[in-house]
Parts: structure tokens; sequence; C-alpha cells
């Protein structure tokens, strides 16, 4: 806490709870065009202008600090190094939407990291910076943090809330949307770590400043997770639009020696993977959906040209199957039988028919379910499909032997 402060830390909030009206926060964060930074993309601002300001009852905000998508690992980064920063930006968006009560919904396995952040909490408590007087303003906030159970799919927003409320983590049909109808039927605004984690700066810098990083569309700066097959994997902080290819060659330090670039997933196993020759992209929302894949959670995965394709469609294939909730049918059944042909394709015994049948049975799922995991699971498998046809015909009638069980 000292640290932070010290370095400026908590002035914003103090800032928008002194001299700002919760209209004109919000006014200031639409301007910004902050973009969610946990999978969809979408404009905080415009979130928080669904939520009805006239109700009687409650409003709550919930951090999503479930991250769960493979290949994605920057939410655990804040919550670990800097959670007085989330603390202030929880502080910043409760006031703008009026909320009193915030929850922090923490992934299970996140014991070490929620410890922290409990511990961060109390300090902010202890100082004044939550509680009955927020900074010594009229606001009052409460912050709990509550820890799931090790879901992916309580990552999806609704799933979540039914989590929170000590259901089972199944996804709810929408609409209604939780902006109207979310936690215990209270208009919700749901928000991943990183994007409250931008509203600080955002606020001392200003609408204009924080747009000036990104894209018109876009702004600021985002965390771009780097794994798979580099020399440098990690996090990097870059602005919004930066080329991807710039961020795996410069940043990551490219392939190591030897190796070249088969494929990149591009914003965590959801998003659909690129070629070498589409890397140039600009990593913002628009910019990816164009490209015919998704920032998502800008966690990118770097495949090298010695990874059987199979792999990836097997590791793929088990991961969505193994955390389907199993509420719909396409879901359920499709993401177990493509595992299920993954997995033979993955051993060497793959049937001349297993590639077009992939195809078939991810394009049944899509589209159909109640909750995007089912199109988190189809999308990548029928770019894999499409990019790779001929490996994958190459994978059936000249198997490999098998992978050794890591
Ligand atoms: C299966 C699934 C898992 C998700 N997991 C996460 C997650 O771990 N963290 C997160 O912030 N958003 C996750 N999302 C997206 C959330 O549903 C929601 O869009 C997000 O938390 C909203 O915050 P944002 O607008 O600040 O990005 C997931 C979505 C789906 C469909
Ligand atoms: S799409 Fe899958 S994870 Fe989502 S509700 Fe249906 S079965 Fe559950």
């Amino acid at each position: 806490m000292a640290e932070y402060e010290a370095g400026g830390g908590y002035q914003s909030a103090r800032k928008a709870l002194t001299s700002l009206t919760p209209e004109a926060v919000r006014d200031e964060v639409r301007k910004a065009a902050l973009r969610g930074r946990g999978g969809a993309g979408f404009p905080a601002g415009a979130k928080w202008g669904f939520v009805p300001q006239d109700g009687a009852g409650p409003r709550y905000l919930c951090v999503n600090a479930d991250e769960g998508e493979p290949g994605t690992f920057k939410d655990r980064r804040i919550l670990t190094r800097t959670p007085h920063l989330l603390l202030e930006g929880i502080i910043i968006a409760s006031y703008a939407v009026g909320v009193h009560t915030a929850f922090v919904y923490i992934r299970g396995e996140y014991e070490m990291i929620a410890r922290r952040l409990e511990a961060a909490v109390a300090e902010a408590y202890a100082c004044g910076c939550l509680g009955r007087r927020v900074l010594g303003s009229e606001f009052g906030l409460d912050v709990l943090v509550h820890r799931g159970a090790g879901a992916y799919v309580c990552g999806e927003e609704t799933a979540l809330l039914e989590s929170l409320e000590g259901k089972r983590g199944w996804p709810r049909l929408k609409p209604p949307f939780p902006a109207t109808i979310g936690l215990f039927r209270q208009p919700t605004v749901i928000q991943n770590v990183e994007t409250l984690a931008n509203l600080p700066r955002l606020m001392a810098d200003g609408a204009a400043a924080f747009l000036a990083l990104g894209r018109p569309k876009d702004g600021g700066t985002r965390l771009f997770g780097v794994s798979g097959t580099v020399v440098r994997p990690g996090l990097y902080e870059r602005a919004v639009g930066t080329p991807l290819r710039e961020i795996i060659f410069e940043d990551a330090g490219g392939l190591p020696p030897g190796r070249r670039l088969k494929a990149v997933i591009p914003g965590g196993l959801s998003s659909p993977l690129l070629l070498p020759d589409e890397i140039n992209v600009a990593m913002d929302v628009d910019s990816l959906a164009a490209a015919g894949s998704m920032l998502g959670s800008a966690g990118i995965i770097v495949i090298a040209d010695d990874t059987p394709i199979v792999t990836v469609l097997d590791r793929m294939a088990s991961f969505y199957a193994h955390e389907s909730c199993g509420q719909c049918t396409p879901c359920r059944l499709g993401t177990s039988w493509l595992a299920k042909i993954a997995s033979r394709l993955a051993k060497g015994e793959g049937r001349p028919g297993d590639p077009a049948e992939i195809e078939r049975v991810a394009g049944l799922v899509r589209g159909r379910t109640l909750c995007p995991l089912g199109d988190a699971a189809a999308l990548p498998i029928l770019a894999l499909t499409r990019k790779f046809r001929t490996e994958l015909d190459a994978a059936v009638a000249h198997p490999r032997p098998p992978e050794a069980p890591r």
C-alpha cells in the first residue's frame, strides 16, 4: 500500500470522488473507448450506460478474476503484483455506476493470489480507501473476495453469477443481460480485472490521452501474454493495435534457432489460429475480427513447424470436452465427439473420414449453444481444419508414432 500510494496510488479515485460526478466519470470512460479485456471486447462505458440508475434496490459490480483461458496469464500478474491498482479501478467503476458492494470472483486454484488480494483489501479498509467513507468522501464501498472452484465455464459472466449465488456454475440464457438482471436479480456490471486496472491511468491522464495510445475505437494499452515456442515467453504491455508480428519477433524474441513459425493463436485458445502470412494484423478487437479471428484475452500462443497439428487439435478438443458444463446437447455431445476423434488422430489411429467428420461436428456445435463456450470450441477447430486440411489428411494416411505422455 505504501509503495502504491508513494507512486500516486489512489489519486485518481480521489479525483473522481471529490471533483467529478458519476455521469462525468462514465462519460470519460466512454470517450476513452476502453474495451473489455476479458474476451468479448465490449466497450466498458457503453456497458455501464445500460445499468438503470433509478431503481430502488442495490447494484453490484462483479470482478471477473477467473482467468481460465489457456494461454492467458495477465490478470494473475495484476492481482499478485499490483492488487491496489485493481482496487482503485473498482472504486472508480463503483462510483460511476452507483455500486456499494463489489465482489471479486477469483479462480479456485489461485490460492496464493487470493491471499494477496485479501491482504490488499484489508490494507485498503485500514487506510480508509474502502468502507463507509471511501477516501474521506460520502461514498461507501465494500469489496468481498469470493473464491471459485476452478471451472473454466465460471468465467462466463452468467455462470459466474450463478456460482456467486452459491449455485452450480451453469450459464444463464440471455437476455436478460446482467446489466439489468444480474447478481441476486439486481443490475450488475461484470468486468475483467485488466479492464478495471486501466481506470486509474485513464482518469489520471484523461480520455484523450488514453485513446491516443491505441486505436480510434479501442483505446489504451494491453497486456499481451506470449507463450509457446518463442525465445522470451512472457507478458508485454504494448499499445492496442501493435502488429502481432512485432510482439512475437521483437518483444518475445521470435522462435529459437532452427524452428519456423507454423501458426499463431492470437487471443487465447478460443481464437481461431492465424498462418504466418497473416501475422501483420494489428492487435485490436476490430482488426482481429476482420482477420477472421479474435483478440479475446490477448494470450498469444506460438506454434512451431515441428508441432504436429493433430497434437494442437487434440489439446484443444480435450480441453473443451472437459470444460463443457453439459447443459446443452450440441456442446455436451459435440465437444466429447470432437475430443474422441482428435484423440485417435493424435494416437495415429485416424480413419479416412475423420477430418471431414471433425469439420461436420464442429459446424453442428457452432451457433447452436446457450453460452459462447460452444462457439469457443467450434471456431478454432473449424479454422484449424480449414487451414491445415492437407496435414490432417496426411496424418490419417501416414500416422506418426504417438507422442510420449507428458
Ligand atoms: C467460457 C468462457 C470463459 C470466460 N472466462 C473469462 C475469464 O476467465 N475472465 C474474464 O474476464 N472473462 C471471461 N469470459 C468473458 C466474460 O463472460 C465477460 O465477457 C467478461 O468478464 C466481461 O468483462 P470485460 O468486458 O471487462 O471483458 C469468459 C467467457 C466465456 C464464454
Ligand atoms: S455451450 Fe456448453 S458450456 Fe455453455 S451452457 Fe451449453 S453446455 Fe454449458
